[in-house]
């Protein structure tokens, strides 16, 4: 079984997933990363070359390669939702957990990295109403976690419940 985790970027996905995947001694794999290893190019590097419909395919094959693992945690990038294709192949071996916050907590995550084309310059404003956008798809899951005012090692732990015991908490 694999573990995927899906939200908005800068809400944790990655440190989450790393810290998730030592505890359930699961591999670990990053779609960013992945899509970074197989083109030879950074995210804002292909975003601006080739523009987002290209590493929206890039992304998708790479989630089709990843998809077909045992025992992983997959962390998402934050726009893997918005195709039916992607969940798909994800929810075929994988449980869908997603985490969010307020755009408050996203904004000091993410600080003054400048590594996501899609939210560069955006204004908060802006970047709450791709948030909202978003809320559909991401509220496909099989676990929903508001991780604002959580610590890292209570995210992994009602994670780790729910894999192991099906436990949700409120
Ligand atoms: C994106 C999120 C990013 C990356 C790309 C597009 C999105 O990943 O895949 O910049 O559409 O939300 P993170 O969520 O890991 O930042």
């Amino acid at each position: 079984m694999n573990v995927v985790l899906t939200g908005f970027m800068g809400v944790g996905k990655s440190t989450i997933g790393k810290l998730l995947s030592e505890k359930l001694g699961f591999g670990f794999c990053d779609t960013d990363e992945e899509i970074e290893k197989n083109s030879n190019m950074s995210i804002p590097e292909i975003f601006e070359k080739y523009g987002e419909t290209k590493f929206r395919e890039i992304e998708t094959k790479v989630i089709k390669e990843i998809s077909l693992k045992q025992n992983c945690v997959i962390s998402c990038g934050g726009g893997v939702v918005k195709s039916d294709e992607n969940m798909n192949y994800l929810k075929t071996k994988g449980k869908i957990i997603n985490l969010y916050a307020t755009v408050e907590k996203i904004l000091s995550n993410i600080g003054d990295d400048q590594g996501r084309p899609l939210i560069k310059g955006k204004s908060k404003q802006e970047i709450k109403q791709l948030m909202e956008e978003r809320e559909q798809f991401y509220k496909n899951a099989d676990l929903r976690i508001d991780v604002t005012y959580l610590t890292k090692e209570e995210i992994v732990n009602q994670i780790e419940d729910f894999i192991r015991n099906g436990e949700k908490y409120d």
